[in-house]
């Protein structure tokens, strides 16, 4: 079997997620690296990307000459990741929607809820694939959080406890340092800082594990280190379309945590709790029964939890390898469609671009709520109510 073509802008040499990308790309061996746009320097972005093995006719200078080059051959590449910064994620995946390419976007997908809602009738009217990396939701374990609630081990599920809080930017000497202080300037940033670069990550998990989507919430937003105009902070409770009551999390202050992304969901009939830092092991607490360690690879897991794991029990498997398992959807996705059959079901579950919009809804919602002492705001989408 062949394998599909892949290519990639942004995540030049010596950028945070260029590499997991290239890694989870290559990792079954269902993508080859064949066409990139690699920094917002030309030259060094030609010059790595041959270093990384592109032809050099597809190592581009930047990603307009990705999209006419590719644009213009038959072998054109099957889909394109975006790893730029923020604010180009919305131009760049609408071009190559609009030209026909399968996108996966980093997030935010958009900078705001009308260019994330453009997205998604662009998407839709092209027909093309467009998914978002909320990356985290290939562990294989979340995986099966998500299989056990949608076959009811849980029973109703009555609260979910989300976190995603780190202390990197807990250093107030720090706060003027050109790396950190561009995500807490709303000119760079947008609305949010903190919730939207972290706090997303674990409201969408929430979301994709529950299996219900977010319909208002209540955020109280602060910023620690006062000469900050965005938020390093923020408490946000939220309701899902489900009944499920929310509480969320997020922090850059927290001095000594570091990853710091735990879900917890509890039931009529059980609890579960995940952390990202330890996601080869799921604790499941049935009611009046003992702790139970669920181990990443055991016999009897469900069919996607067995989907989206490589190596033996025992052995740890760790973000990268979360990320293969979005290329594998996507991969299966798009073969699917070439083959013209229907996709495997428990590969299905790529994160989409009605994902990155229902965040942007979120992280907006999460600014004004802050802004009104935390008053409680529509979460959804206009498009989505
Ligand atoms: N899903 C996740 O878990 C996760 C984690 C980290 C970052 N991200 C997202 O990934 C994106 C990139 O973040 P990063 O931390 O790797 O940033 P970074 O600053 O480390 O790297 C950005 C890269 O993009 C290149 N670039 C910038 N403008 C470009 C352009 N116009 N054309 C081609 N290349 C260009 C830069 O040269 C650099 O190589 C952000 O949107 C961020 O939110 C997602």
């Amino acid at each position: 079997m062949t394998k599909l073509k892949w290519g990639m802008i942004g995540g030049g040499e010596g950028s945070q997620i260029g590499p997991a990308h290239r890694l989870g790309s290559g990792l079954d061996g269902l993508f080859e690296f064949t066409a990139g746009a690699l920094d917002h320097r030309p030259d060094a972005g030609r010059e790595y990307g041959q270093r990384l093995g592109l032809a050099k006719d597809r190592a581009y200078g930047d990603w307009r000459e990705m999209l006419a080059g590719e644009r213009a051959r038959e072998d054109r590449i099957d889909l394109v990741t975006v790893a730029t910064p923020n604010n180009t994620h919305f131009e760049i995946t609408k071009v190559f929607l609009e030209a026909g390419f399968h996108v996966l976007c980093e997030k935010p997908m958009t900078m705001s809820v009308e260019e994330g809602e453009e997205i998604v009738k662009i998407a839709e009217k092209t027909g093309q694939i467009c998914a978002v990396n909320y990356g985290y939701t290939g562990y294989s374990l979340v995986r099966h959080m998500k299989a056990m609630v949608a076959r009811g081990d849980l029973g109703k599920i009555r609260l979910v406890k989300a976190e995603f809080a780190h202390g990197h930017h807990a250093d107030a000497a720090d706060a003027d340092n050109p790396r950190v202080r561009w995500r807490y300037d709303p000119k760079q940033a947008g609305v949010s800082a903190q919730f939207a670069d972290c706090g997303i990550h674990a409201l969408h998990m929430a979301s994709f594990v529950v299996g219900q989507e977010v319909e208002k919430l209540s955020a109280d937003c602060v910023s620690c280190i006062a000469s900050r105009e965005l938020e390093d902070d923020a408490m946000v409770n939220f309701r899902m379309d489900g009944g499920a009551v929310g509480r969320l999390w997020t922090s850059s202050v927290a001095i000594g945590r570091q990853h710091g992304l735990t879900l917890q969901v509890f039931g009529e009939k059980g609890g579960l709790r995940w952390a990202q830092e330890q996601p080869n092991q799921l604790h499941y607490m049935p009611l009046g029964e003992r702790l139970q360690i669920i181990e990443r690879g055991e016999a009897g897991l469900s069919p996607e939890a067995d989907r989206s794991t490589r190596v033996t029990i025992g052995h740890a498997e760790g973000m990268p390898l979360a990320f293969a398992n979005i290329y594998k959807d996507l991969e299966e996705a798009i073969r699917a469609r070439k083959e013209g059959r229907k996709m495997d079901q428990a590969a299905d579950l790529y994160p989409r671009a009605e994902d990155g919009l229902r965040s942007m809804a979120a992280v907006e919602a999460v600014a004004h709520s802050g802004k009104q002492a935390g008053s409680w705001v529509d979460a959804r989408p206009p498009m989505f109510r």
